[in-house]
């Protein structure tokens, strides 16, 4: 979910509106926002996409210059109106927004029903306003407690909750004063002239100002025209200082593509050639005594490693996997990669000397972020050797995830929009090939020359995805008419590919709803091949290497079961060009490197194929680019 608010001189409605656009990634099952305009709340909601609330605020004149608004990804309740935030007090004149899950909810909430408070929606959050209108009760000026108000209220009231939340609150009653409070959620403050935002996620700020606080857990803020006061939830006043974002509006715009996601596409030239950028040292030659790569990461970090774990979700899970493969190979040590919501409940035993990676994109998923809070804490206290090590992998240095570790390899791919991951799929992948590196330089596990070479095929990798983004996009295109009926697709990669089959599936599921396996190609056989007939594409990954012969060999007995058949494989290899009958050629690469160029052809296969469809490309249905709950 995303939220906003917004106080300050311009009309919130607008501010908020457009805040809502640059959140809707996060979510959009149904929106809403609410706003003080003379003595009173306004609060105007809808289902489904924001497009739904625009006609409805359109109709309205509400020049409010303070309100809070909300895109939701529904957890608790179905996607309909009644479960849309702002959710709002008996008196209607209190509203709150929420990101997060109040897991204390159904107790609270039979504590408030036994008071008198009636409940109108299916979700957690509603507890929130009957709980601050409690407090605003119970402490009126009438009677002797010790009250200051909206501020006060809240800061009780999120005292009693317990999970994860980033809340804003407003009411008619204090038309000056717009609270936030986060805890395990993200959530941004915006300093303006005069006037305040806040924010789950910075690209809402952007438009306006760049001046931005993250709050950090336990914090609380009343933001009225005066001033921003922060506390902590004890009601300490805390404080702080904004810093600047070096960010450029203009990134987070379409730029002339019909999607966000085709945009991240083409931008991965791009992203390659940037990180190589700041990681590669230009004066390495393998007779040199220093590393050729140039992480800033402390050597305490690295030093004498016997183990590797990686956390992550989703696509990030998939990058990790190849992470381990190049681990392994490169730098010898043995990895391990583990979804982060399983990790949190069976996290293997503690081992000695050991690397956590977190991998996450947004910065901000809820399992992952738990997952190397865990490792955190249970290493936290015991001995030397057993002392956590954790390392974040990510675009987003400023996230959630940016507080909670101490060392970052900053991918340098910047915010990604389109909720399919691409562009930072590619940049995680070049920052496990960077770390691998270095710990083989360090560990000399890897011949120098070796070494020289892997890095020179590395800066050719730029050209190679700008030529297969020239040569293949409009084919690809083409291809994808075939596809109008098809219902199910099979994917298969051996080795260092076989990450890839998973995520060239999983785009495809996400975006174009055709159910999609990834599956090691030689496993087909002991199960998948069941399912194949004329009607089950099948996308192999044969890439010149230890396995080729292998893979090729796989996709016989799939062309045997009548399914067609499409390869990725370079133009130059004639068996491979028999074999298939649909070629997306990449060009003819180490297998090692090959990951970052075998997925572009599987990207582009799964956008077009969406695109064609009409599908939402950018904002699949049910799914959300940052994950903030478990
Ligand atoms: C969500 C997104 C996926 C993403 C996953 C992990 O489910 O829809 O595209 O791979 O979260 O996200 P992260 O931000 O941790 O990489």
């Amino acid at each position: 979910c995303g939220i906003v608010g917004y106080i300050g001189p311009r009309p919130a409605a607008e501010v908020l509106l457009e805040g809502l656009r640059k959140l809707e990634y996060r979510g959009y099952d149904s929106a809403g926002i609410a706003a003080v305009w003379e003595g009173e709340l306004h609060c105007i909601r809808a289902k489904g996409k924001l497009h739904n609330l625009q006609e409805k605020l359109d109709k309205l004149h509400l020049p409010a210059r303070i309100g809070i608004g909300h895109t939701r990804w529904a957890t608790h309740g179905k996607p309909e109106e009644y479960n849309a935030h702002p959710h709002r007090d008996a008196s209607g004149r209190l509203a709150v927004v929420q990101n997060g899950i109040i897991e204390n909810y159904r107790e609270l909430r039979e504590n408030l029903k036994a008071k008198g408070y009636l409940f109108t929606s299916d979700t957690d959050t509603e507890v929130i306003p009957h709980l601050i209108a409690d407090f605003l009760k119970i402490s009126a000026p009438n009677t002797n407690s010790h009250h200051h108000g909206l501020l006060d209220a809240v800061r009780q009231a999120v005292q009693h909750l317990q999970g994860a939340f980033a809340i804003a609150v407003v009411s008619a009653d204090f038309p000056d004063e717009l609270i936030v409070a986060r805890q395990q959620a993200p959530l941004v403050l915006g300093f303006g002239e005069g006037e305040f935002f806040c924010a789950s996620d910075t690209p809402a700020l952007v438009p306006y100002t760049r001046a931005v606080l993250p709050l950090e857990n336990g914090e609380i803020a009343c933001l009225s025209p005066t001033g921003a006061e922060i506390y902590d939830f004890s009601g300490q006043r805390l404080r702080k200082t904004p810093r600047t974002l070096n960010w450029n509006p203009v990134l987070v715009e379409k730029q002339g593509f019909k999607h966000y996601m085709l945009k991240e596409i083409y931008e991965q030239p791009g992203v390659v050639r940037t990180c190589l950028e700041y990681y590669l040292r230009d004066d390495w030659r393998p007779d040199a005594d220093f590393s050729p790569i140039k992480l800033n990461l402390s050597p305490a970090l690295l030093a004498d490693l016997e183990q590797v774990q990686i956390l992550a979700c989703g696509t990030s899970w998939h990058a990790g996997l190849v992470g381990k493969y190049l681990l392994e190979d490169l730098a010898q040590i043995p990895t391990s990669v583990q979804y982060a919501s399983e990790f949190r409940y069976a996290p293997p035993p503690v081992t000695r000397q050991t690397l956590t990676i977190g991998v996450t994109q947004s910065g901000e998923t809820a399992d992952t972020l738990a997952a190397l809070e865990l490792e955190l804490h249970r290493r936290a206290n015991l001995r030397s050797e057993l002392q956590p090590r954790l390392l974040g992998i990510t675009n987003r240095p400023e996230s959630s995830l940016g507080h909670l570790v101490s060392e970052i390899i900053d991918t340098h791919a910047g915010i990604e929009i389109g909720v399919a991951a691409t562009k930072t799929f590619v940049a995680q992948l070049l920052a496990f090939y960077l770390l691998a590196l270095d710990l083989a330089w360090q560990r000399q596990t890897l011949d120098h020359s070796r070494l020289g070479a892997i890095i020179d095929q590395l800066r050719q990798l730029p050209a190679q995805v700008e030529q297969i983004l020239e040569s293949q996009e409009r084919y690809i295109e083409t291809l994808s008419h075939d596809f109008a009926d098809t219902q199910d697709f099979i994917f298969l990669g051996r080795g260092i590919n076989f990450p890839i089959a998973l995520e060239g599936a999983l785009k495809l599921k996400e975006i174009s709803y055709i159910h999609a396996e990834g599956y090691p190609a030689g496993e087909m056989k002991h199960g998948p091949i069941a399912l194949l007939d004329a009607k089950v594409p099948v996308v192999t990954i044969a890439m010149p290497g230890i396995v080729f012969e292998k893979v090729l060999s796989n996709a016989q007995e799939a062309r045997a079961r009548d399914a067609r058949l499409i390869g990725v494989t370079p133009m130059e290899e004639q068996e491979a060009r028999d074999t298939f009958d649909a070629l997306l050629p990449v060009p003819e690469v180490d297998e090692l490197l090959s990951p970052i160029l075998t997925v572009i052809p599987l990207q582009l296969l799964a956008y077009h194929i969406a695109a064609r469809r009409g599908l939402d490309v950018d904002q699949p249905r049910n799914l959300a680019k940052s994950v903030t709950v478990e």
